[in-house]
């Protein structure tokens, strides 16, 4: 669903931020996009909401190709995405529910399907009880469960988050980061920029690892693509229940120091 083909982008002064990266990531995935600060991981996101393009390669999403995409389709994939950001990025003189709602105003949604597309999400966040408050009235947690029910209010086919947990104590990341895992259980895709590495080591997702531009490290797509997952413009149905739930619970629930159920060398343990 997203391709990166040998893609490198230089900005106007330095060397290149991303240097000849491939991959992809398919419907339904979670990806960590991890690696030091200035190591290109923003740039990645960028380049999938098309904030900026590629200066070799191709960069592929949904079916849209950064070969050719006129404004007209750039707003008609930005649909398909969500986007949150370290810094929230709210509407400070809006409420929550205002702050979700513009989302839907923007792109022209009927009035009557507002209020109730607002709610489900603000539910599904565990804000329903906060949906009139302003930003400044509301944790640092919460503001981004605004952002985040703002990125979902249109069912994006791919969750972006780049450090969504940058700014938030402990306990506030561990239920962001929860909440973006349940919403990756609904079969939407999440690719989630983070330094954090006690996050990514303790969940065995799916690992993309840059190193001043470049991929250094990608632990390997969950499964193989198909000609599908790249080509087929308008986007398909929600992901076969197959493709949902990929890592067993066991697996993804256990600490990533936990011993594994069985020796590996088979030995025998001592009577
Ligand atoms: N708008 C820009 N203009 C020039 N250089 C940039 C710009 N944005 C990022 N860079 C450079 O590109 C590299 C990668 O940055 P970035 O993608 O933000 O890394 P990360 O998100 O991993 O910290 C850095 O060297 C950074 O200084
Ligand atoms: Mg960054």
């Amino acid at each position: 669903m997203i391709r990166f083909t040998h893609v490198t982008k230089r900005y106007p002064k330095g060397g290149p931020a991303i240097d000849d990266v491939s991959f992809h990531v398919n419907r339904g995935e979670f990806v960590f996009l991890t690696g030091p600060s200035g190591a290109g991981k923003s740039t990645i996101l960028k380049m999938v909401y098309v904030e900026e393009r590629p200066s070799a390669g191709e960069v592929k999403v949904a079916g849209f190709s950064s070969a050719a995409m006129g404004a007209g389709t750039v707003s008609k994939l930005r649909r398909r995405l969500g986007v949150v950001f370290q810094d929230f990025r709210l509407l400070e003189d809006r409420t929550a529910e205002q702050n979700v709602a513009f989302a839907l105003e923007v792109i022209g949604t009927p009035e009557s399907a507002v209020a109730p597309k607002v709610a489900r999400v603000l539910t599904q966040v565990g804000l329903a009880g906060k949906s009139t408050a302003f930003p400044h009235e509301l944790s640092g947690g919460e503001q981004q469960r605004v952002a985040i029910a703002r990125a979902l209010v249109n069912d994006p086919l791919v969750l972006l988050a780049d450090e969504p947990t940058g700014n938030l104590d402990e306990r506030a990341t561990r239920g962001v980061f929860q909440l973006l895992r349940e919403i990756n259980a609904t079969g939407t895709a999440v690719m989630m920029a983070t330094h954090d590495l006690s996050l990514v080591k303790a969940h065995r997702y799916r690992t993309l690892e840059m190193h001043r531009g470049k991929l250094v490290f990608d632990s390997g797509a969950e499964f193989p693509a198909s000609a599908d997952e790249f080509d087929t413009a308008v986007p398909g149905p929600a992901p076969e229940p197959a493709l949902q739930g990929r890592l067993p619970l066991a697996d993804a629930e256990r600490p990533a120091d936990a011993p594994d159920a069985a020796p590996a060398d088979g030995a025998a343990e001592a009577p």
